[in-house]
């Protein structure tokens, strides 16, 4: 069969964070409960500027090639904090980077699971039509509201695959089990911009959902944990996968290795926060540039999950090309560059509006260098 997966990946996030610990002070909160206890250290800050859509257009942006764009035949857009109720994002990345006309551009969406639905119909495709190549989006903005119980677990960003044959960094394998059940433990109804959580009812929906995949993948592959040099998860914040991997890793007789692998695995989420759709894919780039000992060949298992709720493990090998280097040197120049907010200026910046589309406290567009940002809106159409 023809190897199939992630040839090329990018993350973008916002110019702006702020301190946990700063947060922490003026919650009056010990910083311990958000530094240790949700494993959060800083929060990407999200200006008016920047939506799904032009998050994704930086993140794209950064990876593909004018060869790339012309040879991809499907974008697939992962949000649940998309742009409208009828016309895709994916639509809008697309003619934002002068990618082919002659590709299927479309939205899916079920919560944070998106990115991966995404993902693995780009691998399905490209193992039927392995010359071409599929664009798959997975961006959001987290938000809960200030002074929320969610609020010290928001963030945003977006990350952008080029899924391929003979892929240059994960190759998918043809493996994988899922879970799903009817369950209100996060949702966002139309009318509303920030989500409704019930927070430790999720957690516990999590876990249940990581050990019911996890279950059906060792008994439907005939394998076990040892077969699995790291894994990689959903991260709403960092301490949720940790409690995910000690669920299981008494089962494992090197439970170090697998707690170490994911230390690496966090380290971009712990300084990005929530990306829903695309935290998964973070925590990859995290591992992927900060382990260094994941070798070529070694197995990687992935848990997504997404509420409402959709849970899926599958699993992927690190490509024999693959390099860390330029991967690692991209995530600190970009995240470096970031611009610290302090508590009052990002409660500004969480209520401002844009110049354009009115609003009461109105955000200076110039402020953002991003290669895409969002002006404004004319005429209910976006600039
Ligand atoms: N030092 C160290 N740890 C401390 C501490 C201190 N001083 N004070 C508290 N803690 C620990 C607590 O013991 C707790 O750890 P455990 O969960 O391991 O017991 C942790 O800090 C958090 O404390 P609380 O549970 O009291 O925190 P909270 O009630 O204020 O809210 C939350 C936590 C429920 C996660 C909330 O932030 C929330 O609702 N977040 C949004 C929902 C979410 O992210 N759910 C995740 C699963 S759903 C999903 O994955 C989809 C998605 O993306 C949303």
């Amino acid at each position: 069969m023809v190897k199939v997966g992630i040839d090329k990946i990018g993350f973008f996030t916002s110019p702006y964070f702020i301190d946990m610990t700063e947060l922490a002070n003026r919650r009056h909160e010990e910083p311990g409960k958000f530094l240790i206890g949700l494993g959060q250290k800083q929060q990407a800050v999200i200006p008016p500027t920047q939506d799904v859509v032009t998050l994704a257009a930086n993140a794209a942006n950064k990876i593909l090639t004018k060869a790339d764009k012309d040879k991809i035949d499907t974008v697939i857009f992962g949000t649940e904090t998309g742009i409208d109720n009828s016309k895709s994002a994916a639509i809008y990345v697309q003619a934002l980077l002068g990618i082919s006309k002659h590709a299927r551009s479309f939205e899916i969406k079920q919560a944070c699971y998106g990115g991966t639905a995404g993902l693995q119909m780009a691998v399905e495709h490209i193992r039927l039509h392995p010359d071409s190549q599929v664009l798959v989006l997975a961006a959001d903005i987290a938000r809960y509201g200030l002074q929320t119980p969610g609020e010290a677990t928001q963030g945003g960003g977006a990350v952008a695959m080029l899924v391929a044959a003979e892929p240059r960094i994960l190759e998918i394998e043809d493996k994988r089990s899922f879970y799903s059940d009817n369950i209100m433990d996060f949702w966002r109804p139309l009318y509303r911009r920030d989500a409704v959580v019930d927070g430790h009812y999720s957690n516990n929906v999590y876990i249940d959902f990581f050990k019911q995949t996890w279950q059906t993948y060792q008994r439907d592959y005939h394998c076990n944990i040892d077969d699995f040099q790291a894994m990689a998860f959903h991260l709403p914040y960092t301490k949720m996968g940790l409690k995910a991997l000690r669920s299981i890793v008494n089962q494992s007789h090197h439970p170090e290795r697998l707690l170490a692998q994911f230390e690496s695995s966090r380290v971009y989420n712990a300084c990005v926060g929530n990306l829903y759709t695309g935290s998964l894919y973070l925590s990859l780039i995290s591992l992927l540039a900060n382990s260094e000992t994941l070798q070529h060949g070694d197995l990687v298992g992935l848990f997504s999950y997404g509420s409402g709720a959709q849970g899926e493990f599958y699993s992927g090998r690190i490509s024999e090309q693959f390099d860390r280097r330029p991967l690692k040197t991209d995530m600190e120049a970009m995240l470096s560059k970031r611009q610290k907010l302090t508590i009052s200026q990002y409660e500004e910046m969480y209520q401002a509006g844009l110049p354009l589309s009115g609003g009461d406290k109105q955000f200076d567009t110039a402020s953002d260098h991003s290669p895409f940002i969002l002006e404004g809106r004319h005429e209910d159409q976006r600039i």
